[in-house]
């Protein structure tokens, strides 16, 4: 793994922001695989820019986002699918057919996951994707204890992934307590993985990630086994390396 360790939130997400632009221009049919949360929130907003100054093109790229919380329609302001809007898809020129997310209402889960994995495998893998990391090391909503053999599936989220959420909605008791999410397998089939962390709450699960035992109770120590990942953090992430 590649470690990068920069100062502080606004040049680690124009850095996330310049690596997703290059592999753009080097690939411009490139297959994104993108995260929601706190983190990347500064990296799409400089993404935006780097667009809108013409130096990139959204219009062949294809997209497939980690996860979705069950339950909620696409169009719910909580929803991941609102959220990509909001701080990516409506601010630039990617087709609308070209987007993949899981959808959160779907009434056979099962099937939907399988369509999912087929989306994957059909636009032949994920070439980048990005990451952001749980408190407690989930990697997409993979919790600890998850299978490393897991594709596409629904997941129960923990209580501490519902309070660490619990930011985004008006009480915890609306926080979805499930999500469908791509599972481990799915994530280590990318060819490239830009994995972001931020602050001093994220600097025990990045130094697990980094350098503790690889093993399910922390998903994102699975990582390790890639051959080419970066992970891009700010000096409160990497505070206990
Ligand atoms: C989001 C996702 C999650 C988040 C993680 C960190 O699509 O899959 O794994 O990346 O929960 O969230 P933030 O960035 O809000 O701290």
């Amino acid at each position: 793994m590649h470690l990068e360790i920069v100062k502080d939130y606004e040049t680690l997400s124009k850095r996330a922001a310049y690596i997703l632009a290059s592999q753009i221009i080097l690939k411009p049919a490139s297959v994104l695989g993108l995260a929601t949360g706190s983190t990347p929130v500064g990296t799409y907003r400089e993404l935006v820019k780097i667009y809108n100054e013409g130096l990139i093109s959204f219009s062949r790229v294809i997209t497939i986002n980690l996860d979705e919380y069950y339950g909620l329609d696409k169009d719910d302001e909580q929803s991941y699918h609102y959220f990509m809007r909001e701080h990516l898809f409506n601010h630039v020129d990617i087709k609308d057919e070209n987007i993949n997310i899981p959808d959160g209402k779907a009434v056979d889960v099962e099937a939907e996951c399988r369509r999912y994995e087929n989306i994957i495998e059909a636009v032949g893998g994920i070439d980048l994707q990005l990451l952001g990391i749980g408190q407690n090391g989930h990697i997409g909503f993979n919790e600890p204890g998850e299978h490393f053999e897991a594709l596409t599936h629904l997941v129960d989220l923990t209580e501490n992934t519902i309070k660490a959420n619990a930011r985004f909605f008006s009480s915890p008791e609306e926080v979805p307590t499930q999500a469908i999410s791509m599972g481990i397998k799915s994530i280590m089939g990318a060819k490239k993985i830009l994995l972001l962390a931020s602050g001093e709450k994220k600097a025990g699960a990045v130094y697990k990630m980094l350098k503790g035992k690889i093993t399910p109770q922390v998903p994102a120590s699975v990582l390790q086994m890639h051959p080419d990942v970066v992970v891009l953090v700010d000096e409160g992430a990497a505070s206990l390396l």
